[in-house]
């Protein structure tokens, strides 16, 4: 079966509802390299939308999940007690930021989500929540309620809840103030103040943020932000939780996110790198506000299956024996270089920004209007994809090219990455 014949199937039986699928059917990965049907081999600076942060197929994970499912493939995990989703539950007390210990298991970033919101009103007994302008948060109806982007939280599947508060976004490229950092003393942080104060009723139980917005355009904030919003949200008894979806599992060149902060969250959410690919996340939390459930509160009749935490547990082992945050971070140091040198000879590069190798480059049409280029960097995507190359695309104006590959792809496979990602430029640049 060719492209062409499972792409006609796709569409007369799946419901489409992101984008447009890319055209091609991937049948393998290995590392950072995936093939398709027609044995056409790529690079794959996605990841999955960032997921396989060790690499595709890794032979260490593949090994554990096929022994747990000769063993055991699901017994509810909250029903019945089982060995790979406890001594997970331990690890990842053990791996993240301290006062972290009690987890609940889901199966996607979204549900895990929703298990931080939901604890974080029990414990508090508030029911108000912050979130931030461009953020993302899931696309379930809660958490797309939480989610800072209209063109994600559409009219007309709404409506959605109530008692939801944004503060500005730290997107300095586009500074919602118009300043300038380091001189703007983080306003945008600051005015957090004036959110609680002026745009709720102050019945917050917690304010959610990404370290590093990722679906709103990989937007890194500022290194004191996180500070000064932590101060602010003790003033009033408001939680902070950090969604790490997106930014965890040594991403951003560190474990967490929120590790390039020197903040402690009360909660935090995981996902996405969490099992190489198996579908599982976790919401984690300080144990009094984990202990706030009580019996019949939450549950997820596949959340902490077995076979996704043995994947999990083997992942984390390959984390520390590959040392995969330290490889994200001199990569990405790498690659952010290297893109901040093509700056100077292509105009449609509006911004370069990242941490380890979660990186965003903004294109725009202009540099004094910021106009965002979006079919160019449709074009770009697609032209990259012809050569052999995988890149995202996103962010609020939908002009950001997305380099989140594997953490384990290799310095001649990035580099060819970024020849090509250049030639793609040139090319765009000059059909104008
Ligand atoms: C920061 C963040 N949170 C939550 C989600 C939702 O995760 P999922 O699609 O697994 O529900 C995403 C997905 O992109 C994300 O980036």
């Amino acid at each position: 079966m060719k492209t062409r014949e499972i792409i006609e199937r796709d569409e007369r039986y799946r419901i489409l509802s992101f984008t447009r699928l890319e055209p091609i059917v991937i049948t393998e990965g290995r590392g950072a390299i995936v093939r398709d049907v027609e044995g056409r081999e790529y690079i794959d600076c996605y990841a999955g939308i960032a997921v396989v942060n060790a690499g595709h197929c890794h032979p260490k994970i593949v090994e554990a999940v096929k022994s747990q499912v000769e063993r055991l493939i699901h017994c509810c995990s909250y029903v019945y007690h089982n060995i790979p989703t406890a001594e997970l539950a331990e690890r990842l007390a053990e791996v993240t930021p301290r006062g972290l210990q009690k987890v609940f298991f889901g199966n996607s970033g979204a549900e895990a989500n929703e298990c931080a919101v939901k604890l974080a009103r029990k414990y508090t007994k508030r029911h108000e929540l912050i979130a931030l302008e461009c953020s993302f948060h899931g696309r379930t109806l809660g958490t797309l309620s939480i989610t800072g982007q209209s063109r994600r939280r559409r009219y007309d599947m709404g409506p959605y809840l109530s008692g939801v508060a944004f503060a500005p976004v730290p997107y300095c490229y586009r500074c919602p103030f118009g300043q300038v950092y380091p001189e703007c003393d983080l306003l945008c942080a600051r005015r957090l103040r004036d959110v609680v104060e002026y745009h709720t009723s102050k019945c917050v139980a917690a304010l959610i943020a990404e370290p590093v917005l990722g679906e709103g355009g990989i937007i890194p904030p500022p290194p004191e932000y996180f500070k000064v919003v932590r101060e602010i949200l003790e003033e009033y008894g408001i939680l902070l939780i950090v969604d790490e979806v997106q930014s965890g599992f040594g991403r951003t060149g560190k474990m967490w996110g929120i590790d390039h902060y020197g903040v402690e969250p009360d909660i935090m959410t995981m996902g996405k790198g969490i099992a190489a690919g198996m579908p599982l996340s976790a919401c984690i939390a300080r144990p009094e506000i984990g202990d706030a459930f009580e019996p019949g509160d939450h549950l997820s009749t596949f959340g902490g299956n077995p076979v996704c935490c043995a994947a999990a547990l083997a992942n984390l082992q390959v984390f520390e024996e590959e040392k995969l945050p330290e490889q994200a971070a001199e990569k990405g140091e790498y690659t952010l270089k290297r893109l901040r040198e093509m700056m100077e000879e292509h105009p449609l590069i509006g911004d370069v920004r990242g941490l380890g190798l979660m990186i965003g480059v903004e294109l725009v049409r202009d540099h004094d209007k910021k106009t965002p280029a979006v079919e160019e960097a449709k074009r770009i995507r697609a032209e990259a994809r012809e050569r052999g190359v995988l890149l995202g695309l996103g962010g609020v104006k939908g002009c950001t090219i997305r380099f989140q590959p594997p953490l384990v792809i290799t310095r001649e496979q990035l580099d060819k990455a970024l020849t090509v990602f250049e030639e793609t430029l040139s090319i765009v640049e000059k059909r104008g």
